[in-house]
């Protein structure tokens, strides 16, 4: 194979020379040299394409939207859009140790045991590792094919070789191409490898899953590089060290964004959790100061989670705000709505948010929640444990509806609360149950009132 040819291209301005730099000399910034390969052009100036087809009819082209696989684990095909698509790639980004490798592994498992002959190849683990992980997740079959390789060419020789339905790369940062001279996990290297791997999977039709770190350093090349070549990102988030990890599509040509997948790390692997809001709401006490239940609309479900605040008088010149799961600038904005609507005094006071599970939301509608969470901290009074809190909080204290109110209400009361406060206009046209004692509020200040006292 002929060694292909590098440049070094700066990434701010795109001038480029064949040998590496410090500072660019045509833009003078500094550090943003990344080597890149040559593009190869065809003798007659035209660039490689996909495929060399030449157009035709849409509706002439193969491509059925039903020619899914399902892997069987339910809330990764879910999060997937309903299974894998052949010639699709999924990304896989996570902090170390979250369980890509475990949930990923359990996912090729799952389809090597319905008979399809799937391929992992680590480059991070000895293929004795992956096997004695294989055991505990109960995935051992003659149709998972294992390789510990992290040379490029290599691995795709092996999937030419083995030919499997599915392919998982576990990590784009720890393989390479031996033509590129930067080292494994470089912003070249993990584009160019990501590259290769994409297009093959494009070609033979094989599922590509790219495992990829998120590091906060930034020194390695991560997830973010390879966000716009991949079809699908996914992102596996959590506390390390809490009980749920939820599995995100932040991006997904297949399916619908958002979608989240909820899990926990048992002793053997990732273990589905059917019913997340059960679980999110599961520690919870009721009237506990600062606890308000919210109900957040992730991808296609209505999950209802606990959001607590705690309100103390701070010992420090300098008030803390700090919020876990929750937006910082939204609680810096609800912090002052409540001062100025309320009269609530926070200027004296630390404020913690936290959304209890390890649920991260940044839905508007968990705004009214949250307010009321840091209200009820504040004047050290419990709101009822049976009552859910949806609705925007707008800068002028008022109450805004939000998108799909009688789903999230019909969560809530499969969960047996039994009042949820809403906002006005999405009183309308509402059809919940009548045991539901559904109260529409029109500014905090009512909603507060009415949370505190019970109207
Ligand atoms: P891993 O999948 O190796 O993480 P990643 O590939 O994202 O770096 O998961 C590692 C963690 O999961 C590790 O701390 C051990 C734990 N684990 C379990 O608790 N139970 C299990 O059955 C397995 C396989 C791993
Ligand atoms: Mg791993």
């Amino acid at each position: 194979m002929a060694k292909i040819r590098t440049r070094y291209v700066c990434q701010k301005c795109g001038s480029s020379s064949s040998r590496w730099f410090g500072r660019c000399t045509g833009c003078e910034a500094w550090n943003s040299c990344v080597e890149e390969t040559e593009p190869v052009s065809s003798p007659n100036g035209a660039s490689p394409t996909l495929t060399g087809d030449s157009p035709r009819p849409i509706t002439e082209i193969d491509g059925n939207p039903e020619e899914r696989v399902t892997t069987g684990i339910a809330e990764l095909d879910r999060t997937l859009g309903g299974g894998i698509v052949p010639g699709g790639a999924v990304l896989v980004g996570g902090d170390p140790g979250i369980g890509k490798s475990t949930l990923l592994l359990q996912g090729v498992g799952q389809l090597a045991l319905a008979g399809l002959k799937v391929l992992y190849v680590s480059a991070e683990e000895s293929a004795a590792q992956v096997k004695m992980r294989s055991h505990r997740v109960g995935a051992l079959s003659e149709n998972l094919f294992l390789v510990s390789e992290s040379n490029l060419h290599q691995i795709c020789s092996h999937i030419h070789q083995v030919n499997p339905v599915a392919v998982v790369i576990d990590s784009a940062q720890t393989i390479f191409h031996p033509d590129l001279t930067s080292a494994p996990g470089s912003v070249s290297q993990v584009r160019e490898c990501a590259a290769r791997l994409v297009n093959l999977a494009k070609t033979s039709g094989t599922t590509l899953f790219l495992v990829g770190h998120v590091t906060k350093e930034g020194t390695v090349a991560g997830p973010k590089v390879l966000e716009h070549l991949v079809d699908t990102v996914l992102y596996l988030e959590g506390d390390r060290h809490g009980l749920y990890r939820i599995l995100r599509a932040a991006k997904n040509r297949f399916g619908s964004t958002n979608e989240i997948g909820v899990f926990h790390m048992g002793e053997n692997g990732m273990v589905e959790v059917a019913n997340p809001s059960q679980a999110f709401l599961s520690e919870r006490s009721s009237e506990t100061k600062g606890n308000v239940a919210v109900c957040s609309i992730e991808g296609t479900r209505p999950i209802l989670a606990e959001i607590q605040a705690l309100v103390t008088q701070t010992s420090f010149g300098y008030p803390q705000r700090v919020a876990t799961g929750f937006d910082g600038r939204r609680m810096a904005i609800l912090i002052a709505v409540l001062e100025k609507r309320c009269g609530l005094n926070l200027g004296s006071q630390d404020v913690f948010i936290n959304v209890a599970g390890g649920l991260r939301t940044g839905e508007p509608s968990v705004d009214l929640g949250a307010a009321l969470a840091m209200v009820s901290s504040f004047r050290d009074r419990p709101i009822s444990g049976g009552t859910l809190a949806i609705g925007e909080v707008g800068l002028g204290g008022e109450i805004r509806p939000v998108a799909q109110a009688g789903r999230r209400v019909m969560e809530a009361h499969k969960l047996g609360f039994n009042r949820c406060l809403l906002a006005k206009p999405n009183l309308v046209d509402l059809n919940v149950p009548s045991q539901m004692d559904v109260v529409g509020v029109a500014n905090i200040e009512v909603a507060q009132d009415v949370a505190l006292n019970g109207g």
